[in-house]
């Protein structure tokens, strides 16, 4: 296998199981199981971290402000999009849709934020 072709699969595997990982630290954290929650949250840290460390090794971010400035546009749109997804659903989707809308606007103006200061 070429190394982009497995760079791609992999990474693709790590950011599944740190969602996998989470969803299951959710789950365990409804049932009272805090330790269990923040194990979870500790190995899709790490797994995270993984998937990390092989897109730096490939520089995919070649550079850090135009990474940033991308990813202040990225959460915008992703904003935008869920907001309108949000309008088709009902409960329990439409709130949820809703919430991580505005998480991704906080993280646009965190983005916007941490630019100027490195102006
Ligand atoms: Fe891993
Ligand atoms: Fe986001």
């Amino acid at each position: 296998m070429k190394l982009e072709e497995y760079l791609n699969m992999w990474t693709k595997g790590e950011a599944e199981e740190v969602i996998e990982y989470l969803a299951a630290s959710i789950i365990a954290e409804e049932q009272g199981l805090i330790e269990v929650a923040q194990a979870l949250k500790t190995i899709a840290l790490e797994e995270a971290m993984h998937g990390a460390r092989a897109l730096v090794l490939a520089g995919r971010i070649k550079d850090l402000r135009e990474y940033l400035k991308h990813r202040v546009e990225a959460e915008k749109e992703a904003a935008t999009v869920r907001h309108e997804e949000a309008s088709h659903h009902e409960e329990p989707w439409k709130t949820v849709f809703e919430y991580t809308a505005r998480d991704e606007e906080r993280h646009a103006r965190i983005l916007e934020g941490i630019l100027k200061k490195l102006e």
